[in-house]
């Protein structure tokens, strides 16, 4: 605000007004106040998608979550057995490192770490932007001595205390029920900066953070395979009412590859 006074100008367009509590219009405000012709909310849904994360975190005080899930055309995300690769096509895959490339941080449950080794990396050709960083949400069994993402020094929430393992950062976030508080650890992310969110692991932790009314978007890739049976499905545990099910927005719904891609979010008020 001080450099546009000093500069002279006499007419500033805003996009979004920042919602940050410590600025929130005043930097307007003070612009008019010293006769400069300010006009907002020019183009804002374009200036909040440009930087999802930082608005909804300003309004809500914690990051904003997309949980990417891959399943068969009838919801399975991975066979009895554990094996889940490849249930989508190579282009649905490089669709999905996309959604890493936009993300500060991806998230996989212990679960996904053991069966998966991940590296939680965006391999996409033209990528040089930053790597998001890994984060894995621990239970109480022990955690595999050796894994890939070590490399890479995830961030690894535990309930309790546990050994130090060379390489990752461990931030204990216990909760009430003696599993990892879902909320305490979104708010352990914003404090290091990661507001836009990927939560790319198993059906535990996406059926956990839907039920904490965690997920803000949705991003669902339905593969061209059928698996007319139950291995283990997108969001595990019960349903035993139509009514338990929660009103989604269906966002957008395209084609990858031979694949199907369904962006959705819940209905506004029933978070
Ligand atoms: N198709 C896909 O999009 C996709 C993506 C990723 C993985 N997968 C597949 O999913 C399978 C792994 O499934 P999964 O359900 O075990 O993986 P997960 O959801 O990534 O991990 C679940 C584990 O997270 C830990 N956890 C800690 N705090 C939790 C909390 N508050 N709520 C829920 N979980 C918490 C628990 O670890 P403890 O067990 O230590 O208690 C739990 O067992 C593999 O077969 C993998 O290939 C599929």
């Amino acid at each position: 605000v001080d450099a546009l006074l000093a500069a002279g100008v006499a007419r500033v367009v805003v996009g979004a007004v920042d919602p940050d509590e410590r600025v929130a219009g005043s930097g307007i405000a003070a612009l008019q106040a010293a006769g400069v012709e300010v006009v907002s909310g020019v183009a804002a849904a374009e200036v909040i998608a440009a930087d999802p994360g930082y608005f909804f975190h300003r309004s809500n005080g914690r990051p904003r979550f997309r949980l990417k899930l891959a399943a068969t055309l009838d919801g399975q995300v991975a066979a009895a057995d554990g094996t889940s690769q490849w249930i989508t096509s190579p282009a649905a895959r490089l669709d999905a490192h996309q959604l890493r490339a936009a993300a500060d941080a991806v998230v996989v449950g212990a679960g996904t770490l053991r069966a998966d080794d991940p590296l939680l990396t965006v391999r996409h050709e033209d990528f040089s932007g930053e790597q998001p960083r890994p984060v894995v949400i621990a239970g109480d069994a022990a955690l595999p001595v050796h894994r890939r993402i070590y490399e890479r020094n995830p961030l690894v929430f535990v309930p309790r205390a546990v050994p130090l393992i060379e390489g990752c950062e461990i931030v204990v976030a216990g909760g009430k029920d003696g599993r990892v508080d879902l909320l305490l650890a979104a708010k352990e992310m914003a404090a290091r900066g990661y507001l836009e969110i990927l939560v790319d692991g198993g059906p535990t932790l996406a059926q956990a953070l839907a039920a904490a009314g965690l997920v803000d978007h949705f991003t669902l890739y339905l593969g061209a395979k059928l698996a007319a049976g139950e291995g283990k499905p997108m969001f595990p545990g019960p349903f035993t009412a139509l009514s338990e099910a929660s009103p989604m927005e269906i966002i957008a719904v395209s084609k990858v590859g031979p694949d199907v891609r369904i962006d959705a979010r819940p209905q506004e008020g029933s978070h």
